[in-house]
């Protein structure tokens, strides 16, 4: 079977899908490859993310990445929010075909635009180095540019 049973649960039933009103933060993310769009609402109190949400455009494995991601940082601190890694997220899937891997990418980074959105708007200093640059790298550990 091409996807795991795993995959395939939280595809069919997604968790955490949906819009906080007046987050904490936002993250939105397109997939360079493939053009689809995630969206990452959090709720932050004392630096832990007491509730998280999410809205999609993208394909089955794009929505499976995004709910267990959203499972795996929910009731986490900020800072082990951050370390999430696309293969962590593959991995607790039960893996996702090569070919689809770059889809797990979107869930990192929205979650990581929303943490640098909750940073920047209530003024906290934050290491810049903890947050994919997009727009200038080539190619970095957690984004495949150059392959999946
Ligand atoms: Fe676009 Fe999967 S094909 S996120």
């Amino acid at each position: 079977m091409l996807y795991s049973k795993k995959v395939m649960d939280h595809f069919t039933h997604p968790r955490n899908v949906g819009v906080i009103e007046n987050p904490d933060g936002v993250g939105e993310v397109g997939n360079a490859k493939c053009g689809d769009i995630m969206r990452i609402y959090l709720k932050i109190d004392h630096d832990t993310i007491s509730d998280v949400k999410f809205e999609t455009f993208g394909c089955g494995s794009a929505i499976a990445s995004s709910s267990m991601a959203t499972e795996m940082i929910k009731g986490k601190p900020l800072s082990e929010a951050l370390e999430l890694t696309n293969k962590a997220v593959a991995e607790a899937l039960d893996g996702l075909p090569a070919h689809k891997m770059h889809c797990s990418v979107l869930a990192e980074e929205a979650i990581k635009a929303a943490i640098q959105n909750y940073y920047e708007k209530n003024g906290i200093a934050y290491d810049a180095g903890q947050f994919p640059d997009c727009e200038s790298c080539s190619h970095c550990a957690s984004c495949d540019k150059s392959g999946n």
